[in-house]
């Protein structure tokens, strides 16, 4: 896909499409109302006859408008003027993609209404564009053998209008939004894998693929032999009922004219989760698939990283491996022994993210980092407590995790502070072993933090708890791409945008 700005004349540009915005009760908007006069009042003919109101998220194609280059208009509504925003100017873009998808329009400008500057300055106004494209056009993987529809024909995007001034910030907004899409469209397609495909092995080939692709990034990869020479006991722990081989993958990018010191990202990389011998309901077993999400995250992450050649380090950590029974899995009560030398009990073989979790956020310490960020479908409870509409965020330190909200608030994929005060972790005592993996029913998303907590003391150190965001269940079940448009949005900040 193509992207780039334009600043004026809206009736000459040379498009496939202009897509226009129309305000509730067929107010035109400025550009719309150019349009208009350019055609001798046909949209103003079209809106007063009443064919279309404007209501957010409708669309109206027009295949011949006189007076203008384009060969085709398309009109999306835009809703009340008055609480126009960035998040339906999102909608607006959205509605406008899938309705192009459906046709063979190869090529679309854009000339909606543009949402207060405050809102949506000129980077994030040419990001929203290019992002919501990349997003909406994004197709499942699925497996099915019936020959695959065409794909949109859509290839060039016009994104304005941007003043003259603001055309270079507009054209890196662009750039980025495209690349946060592709990111995520990463993160989409290793979540949607089944457990069959998409095993601790597969994720890290992809690492490897990516290391081939960029000379920036470098992998390693841990096997069992190289993971228990860490000593990652909670790790070995979990692996140990299932006959898939675990990984330990390590990528390293470095960035030009970087800080030294390391972002790392973590991630939970559970291909399946049955739970163990503390077994799961049937149901919605199947969604355990998606138990490796912050993984995958992790690897959009970096690969967003090494595409814009971001000037900073960023390391990923992923502990990768299945959680199965099985005559040789560990069962309620076992005492393992972490990296960090801390026994745990085992109370709970389905509280498993925690335990490979643990000894990852261990392995983060040598490399003296600026910020750790666990990223993980840790906790049914954050589902409970946030919905799929936050992310849970925990931490050690507050400016970090402020950094993460306003991140994720910026990139409309946003996530909520939750307390990490001491007493959380009190609920992790045991009568047998350092700590035990489970603290009740009670702030259930925290006191798994406060676990983790135990294990990066000293670190600034924040997690993400995306149990409730990386994926939705029914009719459209699938990955969300979520929180790499969060961290996509954290990483780019934290290298000067
Ligand atoms: N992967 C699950 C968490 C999860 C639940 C993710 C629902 C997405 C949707 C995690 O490994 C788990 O099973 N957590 C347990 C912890 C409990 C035993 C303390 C949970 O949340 O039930
Ligand atoms: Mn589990
Ligand atoms: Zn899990």
């Amino acid at each position: 896909m193509q992207f780039d700005v334009w600043t004026k004349g809206v009736a000459t540009l040379e498009t496939d499409c202009l897509v226009l915005g129309v305000f509730d009760e067929g107010e035109l908007t400025e550009e719309a109302r150019a349009v208009d006069a350019a055609s001798n009042g046909k949209l103003a003919r079209v809106v007063s006859r009443g064919d279309f109101p404007g209501r957010s998220g409708e669309t109206l194609l027009l295949p011949e408008v006189e007076g203008i280059k384009a060969s085709r208009v398309l009109l999306v509504g835009l809703g009340a003027q008055k609480s126009f925003n960035r998040k339906l100017f999102r909608k607006a873009v959205g509605s406008a993609v899938t309705a192009i998808a459906r046709t063979r329009i190869a090529s679309a400008a854009f000339a909606l209404a543009r949402p207060s500057f405050k809102e949506l300055d000129d980077y994030y106004f040419g990001r929203v564009i290019a992002e919501v494209t990349g997003t909406t056009l994004y197709r499942v993987n699925d497996l099915k053998t019936a020959q695959k529809p065409k794909p949109p024909a859509l290839e060039r995007v016009l994104a304005g209008p941007v003043r003259g001034s603001g055309a270079s910030a507009a054209r890196r907004g662009l750039t980025h939004g495209a690349a946060i899409a592709s990111a995520a469209r990463v993160q989409r397609d290793l979540g949607n894998l089944p457990g069959n495909v998409c095993t601790p092995t597969y994720l890290a080939d992809q690492a490897k693929a990516l290391a081939k692709a960029h000379s920036s990034v470098k992998v390693t990869v841990l096997d069992e032999a190289g993971i228990r020479k860490e000593k990652m006991g909670c790790f070995l722990a979990v692996t140990r009922g299932s006959a898939e081989p675990p990984k330990f993958i390590i990528i390293e990018y470095k960035g030009p004219k970087a800080p030294k010191a390391p972002i790392v990202l973590v991630g939970k990389g559970i291909t399946f989760d049955t739970g163990g011998i503390s077994l799961k309901d049937p149901p919605t077993m199947d969604e355990m698939k998606f138990d490796m999400s912050g993984s995958a995250a992790v690897i959009a992450s970096l690969t967003l990283a090494a595409e814009l050649r971001l000037p900073l380090n960023v390391v990923g950590l992923i502990a990768a491996c299945e959680n199965m029974p099985g005559s040789r899995a560990i069962k309620p009560g076992d005492i393992v022994k972490s990296a960090a030398g801390l026994t745990v009990e085992v109370l709970n073989t389905d509280a498993e993210g925690r335990l490979v979790l643990c000894d990852a956020l261990h392995y983060a310490r040598r490399y003296d980092p600026a910020a750790v960020i666990d990223v993980a479908t840790l906790t049914g409870a954050c589902v409970i407590a946030l919905g799929a509409h936050h992310a849970g965020c925990m931490s050690n330190d507050d400016a970090l995790a402020r950094e993460l909200v306003d991140a994720g608030q910026r990139a409309d994929d946003r996530c909520w502070h939750l307390p990490l005060t001491e007493e959380y972790a009190d609920q992790l005592k045991s009568n047998f072993a350092d700590v035990a993996n489970i603290g009740g029913r009670e702030g259930g998303a925290i006191t798994a933090a406060a676990f983790l907590g135990k294990f990066t003391q000293g670190l600034r150190w924040a997690h993400l708890d995306i149990a409730g965001t990386a994926y939705q269940g029914g009719a459209n079940k699938g990955s969300t791409g979520r929180p790499t448009p969060l961290l996509a949005d954290f990483l780019i900040h934290r290298a000067g945008r």
